[in-house]
């Protein structure tokens, strides 16, 4: 898993797509890194649709700051788990850094019913038994989840929470 990389141009394609489906969204995301994932998800925000994004770095949140002045990202240096309660419900969350099984039940609370999580830097082929993000994932009742190939190399999860 990566700690500090940008998303890859697929995933980012992704999230515009889903970013599109939400014109009054509340989107949010986990780990702005540079802010490329932002880019992507700014690009397709709709008039009234609004984002946040949170990163822990410094220098990467900095670099972000810079790269997103003029969008209407709100980018804000610190962790999701502290950040993002406050400003919840979310339509959808990229859950880009700072991802355990123990903050996946965080992060499905600051969904609103119907709201998607979205999820990436998976390696493809393994069972989801006996992997605990995964786990937590698709096998949670609170989540309508699929995982596909985004490329050969990266799989990514879309969950749905239920209303
Ligand atoms: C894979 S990178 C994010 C890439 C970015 N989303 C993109 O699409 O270009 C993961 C980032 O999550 C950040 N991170 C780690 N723990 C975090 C936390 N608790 N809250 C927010 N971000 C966190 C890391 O510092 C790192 O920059």
């Amino acid at each position: 898993m990566t700690q500090g990389g940008s998303s890859v141009a697929e995933v980012r394609a992704l999230l515009a797509a889903l970013v599109a489906t939400k014109p009054q969204g509340r989107v949010a995301e986990c780990g702005t890194a540079v802010g490329e994932g932002a880019t992507a998800i700014v690009g397709a925000l709709a008039p009234g649709a609004t984002f946040v994004t949170v990163e822990p770095d410094p220098e990467r949140f900095a670099i972000a700051r810079r790269a997103l002045a003029g969008t209407r990202a709100e980018v804000l240096n610190g962790s999701w788990q502290q950040l993002l309660p406050a400003r919840a419900p979310f339509d959808l969350i990229f859950l880009d850094g700072g991802v355990s099984d123990d903050t996946v039940d965080l992060a499905i609370d600051l969904l609103a019913p119907g709201g998607i999580l979205v999820k990436d830097d998976l390696t493809p082929g393994i069972p989801v038994e006996g992997d605990p993000v995964r786990e937590a994932l698709l096998r949670t009742p609170r989540l309508i989840g699929a995982e596909l190939l985004a490329r050969a190399d990266m799989a990514v999860i879309i969950a749905t929470r239920r209303a």
